[in-house]
């Protein structure tokens, strides 16, 4: 694992977002991996600006997206599929039918999951994935006791994952019980992999990725597995 450590949270940003843009110039087709959450916002941020300036155009991009609640409606304000519009979609020229996100309203969950995996496969892998790390190690939403052999998949969400995005809801009830989430083995297929880490929050999950050994209680471990992965952590991420 190569390990970058940066000032703060606008040089974690500006570092991921070279790395897409990189990705985007060498690649005919490129496919990104996708994250959501608070890590990567301002990293989208700058790429949209790097857009705006003619420096960088989404045309040929294809995204997968790594999860999405399980009843959420695409429009809901707390879905992935509006965070994905507001933060870099509807801000760039992708073509929509370019962007993929797990379809958490599907009737029948487990069929999207094949469907998902499926198209992972006839776009996939992607060149490159980013990736945030929840406190409790996990990547995506594969919660610790995920199996590290696991396609995409329907996931319970931890109690602890569920109180750490209670953040973004009006109140802790309202965080979906479940989720979608491209499994350990669909994410590991990626080509490269940059993890993202900021802010005290994370120096405990930081430390027991550098330190430890693969273990299903601890999901990003499994990055150990593969051979090209970027973590990119500020000094607070850092700090243990
Ligand atoms: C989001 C995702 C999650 C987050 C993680 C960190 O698509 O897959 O693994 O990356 O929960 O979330 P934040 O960035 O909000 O701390």
């Amino acid at each position: 694992m190569d390990i970058v450590i940066v000032k703060n949270y606008i040089e974690m940003s500006k570092y991921a977002a070279g790395l897409v843009g990189d990705c985007i110039r060498e690649n005919d087709q490129p496919v990104l991996g996708l994250a959501t959450g608070g890590t990567p916002v301002g990293m989208y941020q700058l790429l949209v600006r790097q857009y705006r300036a003619g420096l960088l155009s989404f045309k040929n991009v294809r995204t997968f997206n790594l999860d999405e609640y399980i009843g959420l409606d695409p429009a809901h304000s707390k879905s992935y599929h509006r965070y994905m519009q507001e933060h870099l979609f509807s801000h760039v020229d992708i073509p929509r039918d370019q962007t993929f996100i797990p379809d958490g309203m599907a009737g029948n969950l487990q069929k999207e999951c094949r469907h998902y995996e499926k198209l992972l496969k006839k776009f996939g892998p992607p060149d490159l994935q980013i990736l945030g790390i929840g406190e409790n190690g996990h990547i995506g939403f594969n919660e610790p006791g995920s199996d590290f052999d696991g396609p995409t998949h329907v996931i319970r969400l931890a109690d602890s994952t569920r109180e750490a995005n209670a953040r973004y809801f009006q109140s802790p009830d309202e965080v979906p019980s479940h989720a979608i989430t491209m499994g350990v083995k669909s994410i590991l297929r990626s080509k490269k992999i940059v993890l993202l880490a900021s802010g005290e929050r994370k120096a405990a999950a930081v430390k027991r990725l550098l330190e430890g050994k693969p273990d299903p209680d601890f999901p990003a471990s499994a990055l150990s597995h593969h051979q090209h992965v970027i973590l990119i952590a500020d000094k607070k991420a850092f700090g243990e």
